[in-house]
């Protein structure tokens, strides 16, 4: 048994899930006529209801007991006091500085970093500025039209995400583009229409080492200069966002040209820092600090709030519940916004990078769940296509419905439509459709049990009134936080992921070998053997 499973909180809410399961969401509102507005709670801007959640005060009780614990005030209180709580990496764990007002202090090994983060945040303003105005003019003196931010995990999604978020705020004469896989037809696709004389390359990469993002800069060099003919153009046409300034000015970025943030901003954590580089000059600095204030309004909840009323905290424990106590293995977003259509993608990494881990933060394997599979699409698409499974299988998929009251587009009767549609479903989710309404409503009997929706599907929805850059910061945030507050429960640390390096150091090995005949080169097992073998015949040469 581990320390957690040993815990009386963890005990006490192992016997009240047994308690639970079998009581329904159609007992429990008809319980409590109040039980939609009082487990609901608005903080910062954002209406949580978790009401169509299967808990009642009890099971909020334990699970605050369980943080308690857990010392998760004290985790909070380390992360935003600089701590090296990245103990796999010995590093302080600090997106939260990213976003403080400019008198803020916080301290790394004695040194206040915010004023750096400031210099670094009014350097980006300057030259998003001078992009925007078309005052940043590449080498033959044509205006920038085309940003292509070449980056790949955070210093893709993030970016890419922000970008679509807020597509409504971006400066329409300018075209972004995003190429993140290794595979050409990303790059060769993402120019096929765009004049190299009118482009600027963002060249996105914490470590300025990762595989892919150097192959695409590296491409992207030479399409360029197939076109402009000069080396000198590339201080024009390329900028550099990174933490690694040797390995910038290897590549042949000018240091000048370069924007750079710190080892103590995890990549999946690094949308807020100079990573957001393409998403400043499409929305200007100024929505760019909004979007910032909306991270750090968040960021105060999350730290002064009591538990009972603090959105990621709940948010996160809710993860744990069902979990670990009702063995749910996924967790669908669902927001009801087409400019959140990358949404869950980035979600993907933030949660499942962060707390997909079997380990604790003392080496220790578990012997209870981690993160769940996050996964989702935009409603209302999502209900043509896998609803069906989260309203009649046989898995149990908690769900966060993600909405707004008001539209950015309002076009006839689309927006109420599209909520109607979200207020619907999770309520379809929740109360389903017994036997004795399917048959009161004539169905015949044969026909009657595949008509019906048992219910008792999990779902919170978060609602804020206006998709703008300071609520998808406070969005963001309350996802971070939310992970943050799974992984101080879990004892793992979520600011690692040593799981993505074997299979980088074994393509490393490979790739010489898909080019060579040498048979004795090959010591892979029978089936990757195999498989280099069938590429190496039939691969283009
Ligand atoms: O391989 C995973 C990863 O390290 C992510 O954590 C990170 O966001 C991504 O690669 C890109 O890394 P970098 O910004 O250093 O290119």
């Amino acid at each position: 048994m581990s320390p957690l499973t040993e815990l009386p909180a963890w005990k006490a809410l192992q016997a009240h899930a047994q308690s639970l399961r079998e009581v329904h969401l159609r007992d429990l509102f008809a319980q409590d006529p109040q039980r939609g507005e009082r487990l609901a709670i608005e903080e910062v801007g954002l209406y949580l209801d978790y009401s169509k959640q299967r808990v009642i005060a009890e099971t909020m009780k334990l699970l605050i007991e369980l943080a308690n614990q857990c010392g998760l005030r004290q985790k909070i209180d380390a992360m935003f006091r600089g701590d090296r709580i990245n103990l796999t990496e010995k590093r302080a764990v600090l997106h939260v500085a990213l976003r403080v007002p400019r008198d803020a202090v916080i301290n790394v090994d004695g040194k206040n970093v915010v004023p750096e983060v400031h210099a670094v945040l009014d350097k980006l303003s300057a030259f998003a500025e001078r992009v925007r105005r078309g005052e940043w003019l590449g080498y033959t003196g044509k205006r920038i039209r085309n940003v292509v931010n070449i980056g790949i995990g955070g210093s893709d999604l993030g970016p890419v995400m922000a970008y679509e978020a807020l597509r409504h705020y971006s400066q329409r004469d300018l075209n972004f583009r995003f190429v993140s896989n290794v595979d050409g037809t990303d790059f060769a696709e993402t120019v096929i229409d765009l004049e190299p004389a009118e482009t600027l390359f963002i060249v996105a990469s914490k470590t300025f080492t990762t595989q892919e993002t150097m192959t695409n800069a590296h491409t992207a060099r030479t399409w360029l200069l197939q076109a402009l003919h000069d080396e000198a153009a590339i201080a024009k046409h390329f900028v550099a966002v990174s933490t690694a300034a040797k390995e910038v000015e290897k590549f042949g970025i000018d240091t000048m040209n370069m924007f750079e943030f710190w080892d103590w901003v995890g990549g999946r954590y690094s949308l807020d820092s100079a990573i957001g580089l393409s998403t400043m000059i499409a929305i200007g600095p100024e929505n760019f600090r909004s979007l910032l204030a909306g991270f750090h309004a968040l960021d105060e909840h999350f730290r002064t709030a009591p538990f009972e009323r603090n959105l990621p905290v709940i948010m996160g424990l809710l993860a744990v519940w069902y979990s670990d106590f009702f063995q749910a293995e996924t967790s669908a977003v669902l927001p009801y916004d087409q400019y959140l259509k990358r949404f869950p993608a980035y979600l993907q990494q933030l949660t499942m990078e962060s707390n997909g881990k079997t380990v604790t933060m003392d080496g220790a394997r578990v012997d209870y769940q981690t993160s769940p599979i996050y996964w989702g699409e935009p409603g209302t698409n999502g209900q043509h296509s896998f609803y069906q499974l989260i309203h009649q299988g046989t898995k149990l998929i908690p769900c966060d419905f993600i909405g707004f009251t008001q539209t950015l587009n309002s076009v006839g009767v689309h927006h109420d439509r599209l909520m109607s549609n979200l207020f619907a479903q999770s309520a379809a989710l929740a109360f389903g459709k017994p036997i004795e309404q399917v048959l009161a409503e004539g169905t015949p009997a044969w026909l009657a049990p595949h008509r019906v929706f048992e219910g008792n599907r999990p779902s919170s929805t978060i609602l804020a009134d206006r998709l703008t850059p300071e609520t998808l910061g406070k969005l963001i945030a309350l996802y971070e936080q939310s992970v943050f507050t799974q992984g101080a429960i879990w004892n793992i640390n979520p600011f690692d992921q040593w799981g993505v390096q074997l299979g980088k150091q074994l393509a490393g090995k490979i790739e010489p070998e898909l080019r060579s005949s040498d048979e004795s080169h090959l010591q892979h097992d029978s089936s990757t053997n195999a498989l280099i073998r069938r590429y190496r015949q039939r691969r283009m040469n």
